[in-house]
């Protein structure tokens, strides 16, 4: 591929498992048990995930493309027409929510060149193949590595004013001091006068956001209860499915949904491989996700706190979803 570079690919099979494994048998040993969401997506996780956006009752996903596709002339009008502009995707996904602004860009006959960056290669081969059938005329090229050792090679490698996009509230996953040091990391790698496009999910009716996260198929279930089934797969334990049961909940304190897996008895499960045994009592949950609800006016704390300043809000007619734009302070 002599439009990508690659700074740091996806650990082989065995390194990956021997990460997944250190990090189950520490959460596990915790109290409370614990497992990092990031586990979520193996292939039958992500698909689980995909179908989720198609529900009725999950709107984040929804009401971002509704965003996207109601001001994205607004969107790109706060980005000064002049000069190169370097759209950089955090994370590829499927881009098809990238592909309503892209196209409005190119519109406007701007010099434009995007850049995915994302750890597997195979991410990015894919969405660039995708993009050069929709866009021939779309400048791109694909970084293989990690988000801020990505941006610093934009940095470095890339003339023109960067414009980096991390969407679907995928920031809401990290606790908070995390998404901040995340963010502080992005502004370093950015030059004054960046631009950082990001989804935020909107603090909304406790109703709505319980049913997005117990939906009435049980796909939510499925997600969560797919880590087990994951490590049975990956790790040779042997989680009985039946005997744990999704638990979706939202702390109005933190403003986080949040996921757990509840042992419905007192119970062992063994990891054949290394012999180890984790005991679950009747009841006792395992934490396996945040789902961070912001505020308008949260947004605009944290991105001060990261060095950024708002530039502009848009929300969906609901108020459900926010995609606030911030300026590299
Ligand atoms: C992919 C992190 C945006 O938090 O809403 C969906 C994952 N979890 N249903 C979210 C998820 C339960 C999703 N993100």
């Amino acid at each position: 591929m002599n439009n990508t570079v690659i700074l740091s690919e996806e650990k082989g099979k065995d390194d990956q498992k021997t990460a997944f494994k250190e990090e189950v048998f520490n959460g596990l040993s915790k109290s409370p048990k614990s497992l990092p969401s990031k586990f979520f997506y193996d292939d039958q996780g992500s698909q689980i995930f995909s179908d989720i956006t198609n529900l009725d009752e999950y709107y984040p996903t929804k009401c971002e493309y509704n965003i996207f596709a109601n001001h994205k002339e607004s969107i790109i009008s706060k980005i000064p027409a002049y000069g190169k502009i370097n759209i950089i995707e955090l994370g590829a996904g499927d881009g098809q929510k990238t592909k309503v602004l892209l196209e409005e860009i190119l519109k406007s006959k701007r010099d434009v060149e995007y850049i995915p960056i994302d750890i597997s290669s195979f991410a990015i081969k894919s969405l660039l193949d995708d993009l050069k059938q929709n866009f021939p005329e779309l400048k791109t090229f694909g970084v293989v590595g990690e988000y801020s050792p990505g941006l610093k090679w934009v940095r470095e490698h890339k003339k023109g004013r960067n414009l980096v996009l991390f969407l679907g509230s995928n920031l809401g996953n990290f606790p908070q001091d995390q998404a901040t040091l995340f963010l502080k990391e992005i502004r370093n790698a950015l030059n004054l006068d960046d631009f950082l496009f990001i989804g935020l999910d909107l603090k909304k009716d406790i109703s709505v956001l319980l049913k997005a996260y117990n939906d009435s198929k049980g796909l939510t279930s499925q997600f969560n209860l797919n880590l087990l089934e994951r490590m049975n797969r990956e790790l040779s334990s042997n989680f009985n499915l039946e005997s744990f049961k999704h638990f979706g909940t939202y702390d109005p304190i933190k403003g986080t949904m949040e996921s757990y897996l509840i042992s419905t008895k007192n119970q062992k499960v063994l990891f054949k491989e290394d012999d180890r045994t984790f005991f679950f009592r009747a009841h006792e949950p395992i934490h396996t996700e945040y789902s961070w609800k912001y505020t308008p006016q949260e947004s605009v704390e944290l991105s001060e706190k990261c060095q950024f300043g708002v530039v502009d809000h848009f929300t969906d007619s609901k108020r459900y979803f926010l995609n606030a734009l911030w300026k590299a302070l």
